[in-house]
């Protein structure tokens, strides 16, 4: 695969300029069916590992968060019920998934600044963040070193990035969740949301995905220092973190 002009979408390679607008039509496609998929396909689980995220990301009250790739907003909201004196912003790329999640934060009666931007030309200012977050979000971007570029740049010195995403799954029970997850995950994309193809790109993506160490590579070289990860669920998924100083 040409490095400079392919990247890939799921096992395909495409051209770079085009992934953005893949990854959108996908997500329109899912953003009314996202938190009922979620639901299914973790057996409910990814409550679990926001609220870990949540949980193990100590901060000072009147903090200052990004939320990145919020989507439906269930991370906002975890951080909202720790405590209701952070400043976060919910943000997003994809309009329909911002429509979502200001949905949901209006009726659990949270307002907060709902901004739709790429991670990848943050429109804030430097060194302006506490805290920035990604559930789930770094996969689908088409430069992640950009992002993790970005991102530096609007946390504040003392400032920590938190990312929870898939990751790779402890070797023995590989077999049985690839079982699942080509051959369960895009079925029920098909039944409940009537969307096989959303499904069959987000299992394929995870595989494409870096793995926990190659993610904490690719802080190091952004500058992050003190990294760490934790894996949840034997690796499915993964929490990363790191600081600027
Ligand atoms: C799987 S959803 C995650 C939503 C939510 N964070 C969660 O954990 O449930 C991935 C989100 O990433 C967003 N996304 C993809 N590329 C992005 C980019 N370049 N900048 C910001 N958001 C992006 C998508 O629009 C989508 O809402």
């Amino acid at each position: 695969m040409n490095q400079e002009k392919n990247t890939h979408f799921g096992y395909e390679a495409i051209p770079r300029n085009e992934k953005r607008k893949k990854v959108k039509a996908v997500f329109n496609s899912v953003a009314t069916n996202y938190d009922l998929m979620n639901n299914l396909m973790s057996l409910g689980l990814h409550h679990v590992w926001k609220k870990i995220l949540t949980e193990t990301t100590i901060l000072k009250s009147k903090s200052k968060i990004l939320d990145i790739a919020a989507g439906t907003a269930d991370i906002t909201l975890e951080f909202l019920k720790k405590n209701k004196e952070f400043e976060i912003f919910h943000t997003d790329i994809n309009l329909s998934m911002l429509k979502e999640g200001k949905r949901k934060l209006i009726n659990q009666g949270r307002v907060v600044p709902a901004i739709l931007c790429d991670a990848e030309a943050l429109p804030f200012p430097n060194n302006y963040f506490d805290c920035v977050t990604i559930g789930f979000g770094l996969r689908n971007m088409t430069n992640k070193e950009q992002a993790l570029k970005e991102i530096y740049r609007v946390l504040s010195p003392g400032g920590k990035i938190v990312i929870l995403e898939f990751s790779k799954i402890w070797q023995p029970l590989r077999k049985i969740y690839d079982k699942f997850s080509f051959n369960i995950v895009p079925k029920l994309g098909k039944f409940f949301a009537k969307d096989e193809q959303s499904y069959k790109y987000l299992v394929e993506s995870i595989r494409m995905h870096p793995d926990q160490n190659q993610l904490l590579e690719l802080l190091k070289k952004q500058g992050f220092e003190n990294t760490s990860f934790m894996n949840l669920s034997a690796g499915i998924v993964c929490i990363h973190k790191g600081y600027k100083f």
